[in-house]
């Protein structure tokens, strides 16, 4: 398995202090080689909280995510920014581009502890994402879409097993959002990348293998 939560529990604490509330409550989900899940619900029900728990960038308060049959969620900062770097790519509502790099050196972020010859390899990317016109502009020159498939380019640039996308598609348009599931699915196929895609969209969910609703801390 690439991805596999195992009876994944989590709280926060409420603002005063005098409860916990249940966020996920007991979640189990796996994912192969290659797979692709849509995760949707209700504003609030823990989506991007579980996302984030798959991605190795918040612990569980119990259970496990194992991330190619490796425990995340005990491994000490290090091990961990290793295995996020190596293994998985996440891509955030907001693209979170850096506004003073061009889409060449966005995308090449990830590869900068490698420091070998990685530029050919983003610039194919940027291309398959319809960008290789793009390579030198800067994020503030491009469309909301565009900078949306850069930091797709930035997910994948180190072949990740598993591919993390909260809301891709919130600021695009309707055609723009179908177009953007299409190219997803068709790189989690070639690529055989799990995917596991956040979205409020019915349309984008049915594109992808298969869609669990997230409601009251259960799957
Ligand atoms: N750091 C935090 N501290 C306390 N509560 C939090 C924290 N992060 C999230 N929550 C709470 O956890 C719940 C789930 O949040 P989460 O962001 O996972 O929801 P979501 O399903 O992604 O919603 P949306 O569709 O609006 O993005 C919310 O009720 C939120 O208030
Ligand atoms: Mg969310």
């Amino acid at each position: 398995m690439i991805c596999e939560l195992r009876n994944i529990v989590k709280t926060y604490p409420a603002p005063d202090g005098s409860e916990r509330l249940m966020i996920l409550n007991d979640i189990s989900l796996s994912l192969d080689k290659g797979e692709s899940v849509a995760i949707v619900g209700p504003s609030g029900s823990g989506k991007t909280t579980l996302l984030h728990i798959a991605a190795g960038l918040e612990p569980p308060d119990s259970g496990e995510a194992l991330i190619d049959g490796c425990d995340i969620s005990k491994m000490g900062e290090r091990e961990l920014a290793l295995v996020r770097n190596r293994k998985i790519g996440v891509v955030f509502q907001r693209h979170y581009l850096l506004p003073q790099c061009t889409l060449l050196e966005n995308v090449l972020i990830p590869t900068l502890p490698y420091r070998n010859e990685q530029a050919r390899a983003a610039a194919d990317i940027l291309d398959r994402l319809g960008l290789s016109k793009r390579l030198n502009h800067f994020p503030a020159q491009l469309s909301v879409g565009e900078c949306q498939r850069a930091a797709f380019a930035r997910a994948l640039i180190n072949r990740p097993l598993l591919l993390c996308a909260d809301e891709p598609t919130g600021s695009l348009d309707q055609a723009a959002a179908v177009e953007m599931g299409k190219l997803l699915y068709e790189i989690n196929k070639e690529e055989q990348t799990a995917l596991i895609l956040v979205t409020h969209s019915e349309k984008l969910a049915a594109q992808m293998d298969r869609t669990l609703e997230l409601c009251d801390g259960k799957l």
